[in-house]
């Protein structure tokens, strides 16, 4: 048994099994020759609002035998201040399996140690090990190994999702830029943390020259709403448009985890013109997520 908590505590070799796990779920869709969630019953623990996440999980979960069950936070007593431990300790006697998505990463830890089954983060305000991987998949099904690449991740650079490319960048030998206002860059205890080659700076067109793949997120995540006004002031100018694509490589590849704010963190037809890669990296999240299902029930 395994848990997906971050990217931070995956090997090389994990992620390359995940990833090559997913590559088979994807091509055999319909045609599985195993299930290894039959009988099984998966919660689905979601303190956030999600589209691609929860419904991935949900066709996942069904696709590989098993059963999901949507469990909002809201509707649960969590909601009403019932401990993640106690739920965790109720849940770990019930269910097989936990996808759980909240805001501290701390509380995803706590779930996984207390319940004792497999649970899978599914984003916190830290990081976003789903997102990534299938991210990193899309990427190495359209242009290769990730080892050597140049991805430049622009806007909210202190979010979960550049949260978890750190990590990936030096586990899997690629050079991440991080184009971001001063206070919107990752601290230098993180930085450390993640080892790697990880070069932090806020000149958007420095960090988009001859670069593989242009990244980007919202500007306000999900629970930064009250800091609306303030993002949006300090991070415009931090958005991937037609004229920072032609500082790229010819080839390179515009990349967004959605949802998408058109006008704040990519404009209109940057976003259309790499729809088709945006929509596919969409897509992956379903067969990454039963690369994951697998690992972790292993
Ligand atoms: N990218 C992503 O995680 O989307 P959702 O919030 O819709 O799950
Ligand atoms: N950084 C974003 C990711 C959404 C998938 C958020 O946390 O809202």
């Amino acid at each position: 048994m395994n848990h997906l908590l971050s990217i931070e505590k995956l090997s090389r070799a994990e992620m390359e099994k995940i990833l090559a796990a997913a590559a088979i779920m994807k091509r055999e869709r319909g045609r599985h020759k195993t299930h290894p969630l039959a009988g099984q019953t998966w919660a689905l623990i979601f303190s956030k609002s999600s589209t691609r996440t929860r419904v991935s999980f949900e066709v996942g979960v069904t696709e590989l035998g098993g059963r999901p069950m949507f469990l909002s936070a809201t509707d649960i007593q969590m909601g009403r201040g019932e401990p993640v431990k106690d739920t965790a300790r109720v849940l770990g006697r019930m269910i097989h399996g936990a996808v759980f998505r909240t805001y501290a990463q701390a509380d995803v830890e706590e779930f996984a140690q207390n319940a004792k089954i497999p649970t899978i983060n599914a984003l916190t305000d830290e990081e976003h090990p789903c997102q990534i991987l299938a991210d990193m998949f899309t990427i190495q099904e359209k242009r290769g190994p990730m080892a050597g690449k140049v991805v430049t991740f622009v806007g909210d650079g202190a979010c979960n999702v550049p949260g978890s490319w750190m990590f990936a960048a030096a586990t899997l030998g690629f050079e991440l830029r991080i184009a971001a206002p001063k206070n919107f860059q990752p601290g230098a205890a993180l930085l450390k943390r993640a080892g790697g080659k990880i070069v932090c700076t806020d000149d958007i067109q420095a960090a988009a020259r001859g670069a593989d793949v242009l990244y980007t997120d919202v500007w306000v995540s999900m629970g930064k709403e009250a800091e609306s006004a303030d993002r949006l002031k300090t991070l415009a100018g931090y958005q991937i448009n037609q004229s920072l694509v032609k500082l790229a490589k010819q080839d390179a590849l515009v990349m967004h985890c959605l949802p998408a704010y058109r006008g704040r963190e990519i404009d209109e037809p940057t976003f259309e013109a790499h729809a088709q890669t945006i929509f596919d990296q969409a897509e992956n999240r379903l067969h990454v997520q039963k690369g994951i299902l697998g690992w972790v029930v292993a």
